[in-house]
């Protein structure tokens, strides 16, 4: 399982200088309002994807008193890795896997696949189809090697037929071309995506189930798989049926890319009915869906990033999820402004394996004496 052995992290926001020997289990990181917790989920983010899950802008990463950051991380899978990310003011950015220079960051991310839950991941339920179709399309893309080919195919056949239709006078046979690749790419990714979304709703529901706030809700939770386009026709002739709302619009109205993964109750978007901590409930049960199909594909585990769990959920729920955690065997970091509702909750005061670590004013300490977990708990 691909595990994150140690962090260095350097002139990243808050955190100036900061070493951390994380555990191949859970990791709890605690700390007060602005102490820097959020900024070290951000930096395994940013070093094992190239980017944050904050901000697209990349000088808000690097401490404001200086002109770059630095990363450094040691994975585990067998051997060791190291890799390594240094982002400059002037846009410079160097990767480097085991001493090679790396060119992109895809690399980075195929050393060690990650799921960040955190407060945007309610987004999920509250968002356009495209934040669903986005986190689902992650597990397609680990777990299915020729989707990478085939969505950077769509994406270009689908850039050049908007540009065309944009275009004055544009003709459906001037399409044509670009609508057979398109179909191609479209039913490659179609039959992917429904393969993989048959394994990721069995484990959904299995995981749903697990709390029981399911039972009382008056209509069952469903998590369906929507196609970009009708099921009951072919999509080359349906292009054709749009072809005048298409050109009208200057923009393509149907595919692969219009597809979305809805989760309702009887008919209804599930945010329309449920409350806060059961959307928490019901997103913690994709991520776990999510992480379970790769596990079952691939044979690995991703790393989970959670950052402020506890919010929103209360102990019964959390102690749900983390036994949903433990049977997984992921490595976790996991935030908390105050750690007792993990610690008790995931029954982890006696647990060897656990790694705590304080954070005060962009200073990482490690806590992880037994007894310094009691005063936790005080
Ligand atoms: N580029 C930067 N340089 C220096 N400090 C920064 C930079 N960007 C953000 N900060 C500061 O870093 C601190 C840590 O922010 P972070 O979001 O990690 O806190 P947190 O511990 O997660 O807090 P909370 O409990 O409120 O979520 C904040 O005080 C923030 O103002
Ligand atoms: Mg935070």
């Amino acid at each position: 399982m691909p595990t994150l052995r140690r962090l260095d992290i350097s002139e990243f926001r808050n955190l100036r200088s900061a070493t951390l020997q994380p555990g191949e289990g859970i990791n709890l990181i605690s700390g007060e309002n602005g102490s820097g917790k959020t900024s070290i989920l951000e930096s395994i983010s940013v070093l094992a994807h190239g980017r944050s899950f904050r901000t697209h802008k990349f000088r808000r990463l690097i401490n404001n008193d200086e002109k770059s950051f630095t990363l450094f991380g040691q994975i585990f899978e067998g051997t060791t890795r190291n890799i390594g990310l240094s982002r400059a003011s002037n846009g410079d950015i160097q990767i480097r896997i085991d001493s090679k220079a790396a060119h992109t960051a895809t690399e980075l991310a195929e050393c060690l696949p990650l799921l960040v839950m955190n407060s945007a991941s309610f987004q999920l339920l509250e968002g356009s189809g495209q934040v669903r179709r986005k986190f689902f399309d992650w597990l397609v893309f680990h777990v299915k090697q020729e989707f990478k080919h085939y969505w950077k195919l769509y994406a270009r056949c689908i850039k050049q037929r908007n540009s065309l239709l944009r275009r004055d006078k544009i003709t459906r046979s001037e399409l044509l071309p670009w609508d057979q690749e398109l179909t191609k790419a479209a039913q490659h990714i179609e039959s992917m995506r429904s393969e993989v979304f048959e394994l990721f709703q069995t484990h959904f529901l299995n995981e749903i189930g697990q709390f029981d706030f399911t039972e009382t809700l008056g209509a069952e939770l469903s998590c369906t798989y929507v196609s970009g386009w009708s099921k009951t026709g072919n999509y080359n002739e349906q292009l054709e049926d749009q072809f005048e709302r298409d050109v009208a619009a200057g923009y393509t109205h149907i595919g692969s890319h219009k597809s979305d993964v809805k989760i309702n109750l009887a008919r209804v978007p599930a945010v329309e009915e449920l409350s806060r901590g059961q959307q928490k409930s019901v997103i913690v049960a994709l991520f776990l869906a999510e992480a379970l199909v790769f596990r079952t594909t691939t044979g690995r585990t991703p790393v989970f990033l959670l950052d402020d769990l506890p919010a929103e959920l209360d102990e019964k729920n959390l102690r749900i999820v983390g036994k949903a955690l433990k049977n997984l065997g992921s490595q976790v970091f996991a935030t908390a402004i105050d750690p007792k509702s993990i610690l008790t909750g995931w029954e982890l005061v006696d647990d060897e394996s656990l790694r705590m670590f304080h954070v005060k004013h962009g200073q990482v300490e490690l806590k992880n004496d037994i007894t310094l977990r009691d005063s936790f708990l005080l």
